[in-house]
């Protein structure tokens, strides 16, 4: 069985003890492809240089919107340069958080650094992967207009392949209404370890109602642990949870999901040999 993890921050210090068994241990249970998306300019530097050091590793470039304070023209200069690596193949993890970020100033400050990326990766030609979180981690508020508002907007001024797929909106967390918006601007929907959760039946109903072809799995490693592997340490080795998971909630096999997810994002990334 192929499987690929769409979004593990393999970067993380928490993974300093054992970072190239983690890999090992991925592509042993059957992960031909790992993306690992850089939050700021040290972490997209690390991300490409983890690319470098390992053929199944593929790397994003961007500044995370938690992490703005990082985010100066001389650092966009960096992940500029960064994004011309062969093996970077999308621009992120870049979005809105007003989970984190309240003050009205710094969540307009997030907007700016997002068209300002989202720009970037038109030029550069590359998808973007899309960070969501609204306040109180409610699966509607302003953050989803703010968000919607602005990739409606970039969407239209696109053309080609990158207008037919123009990225992901990583760990969905959203309404049955917002994936939607998101699906009619061609963007793929990511799922992650929750969906295992006994308590999301409500998040299940909606990822039941997605068409399979526009489905990324995702780990978030470290973060996010799938049951059985809640509240530990998160791996992209466990990436087959969420798998058995959308294959239960879709009534296909595992091994059709992994086949579907593994091809979409060798779509949405332009990876394959
Ligand atoms: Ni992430």
């Amino acid at each position: 069985m192929q499987l690929t993890d769409t979004h593990c921050h393999l970067d993380y210090n928490k993974f300093d003890p054992d970072r190239a068994e983690v890999i090992q241990r991925a592509n042993e249970s059957g992960l031909i492809r790992l993306l690992v998306p850089g939050l700021h300019h040290k972490s997209s530097k690390e991300a490409v240089q983890l690319a470098e050091q390992n053929p199944s590793v593929y790397a994003a470039v961007g500044f995370h919107p938690t992490d703005l304070d990082e985010f100066s023209e001389s650092a966009f200069q960096q992940v500029k340069q960064l994004a011309t690596h062969p093996k970077v193949v999308a621009i992120g993890e870049i979005g809105i958080d007003y989970y984190w970020v309240k003050e009205p100033e710094k969540r307009a400050f997030q907007r700016e650094a997002l068209k300002e990326q989202l720009h970037f990766a038109k030029k550069v030609n590359k998808p973007v992967v899309i960070h969501m979180r609204e306040e109180d981690d409610a699966w509607f508020g302003q953050a989803s207009v703010d968000l919607l508002d602005i990739l409606t907007e970039w969407q239209s001024g696109l053309s080609g392949n990158l207008a037919e797929q123009p990225g992901v909106l990583h760990s969905f967390n959203g309404t049955l209404e917002t994936a939607q918006k998101g699906l009619a601007l061609n963007f793929y929907i990511g799922i992650t370890g929750p969906v295992t959760y006994k308590n999301a039946e409500q998040k299940r109903e909606i990822i039941r109602q997605l068409p399979l072809e526009k489905i990324l799995i995702e780990t978030d490693s470290p973060f996010l642990a799938p049951v059985p592997r809640r509240g530990n340490r998160n791996e992209p080795a466990f990436v087959r949870h969420i798998a058995d998971k959308i294959a239960e909630i879709h009534s296909k096999s595992p091994a059709e999901i992994a086949v579907i997810t593994t091809a979409n994002a060798e779509r949405l990334f332009a990876w394959g040999d």
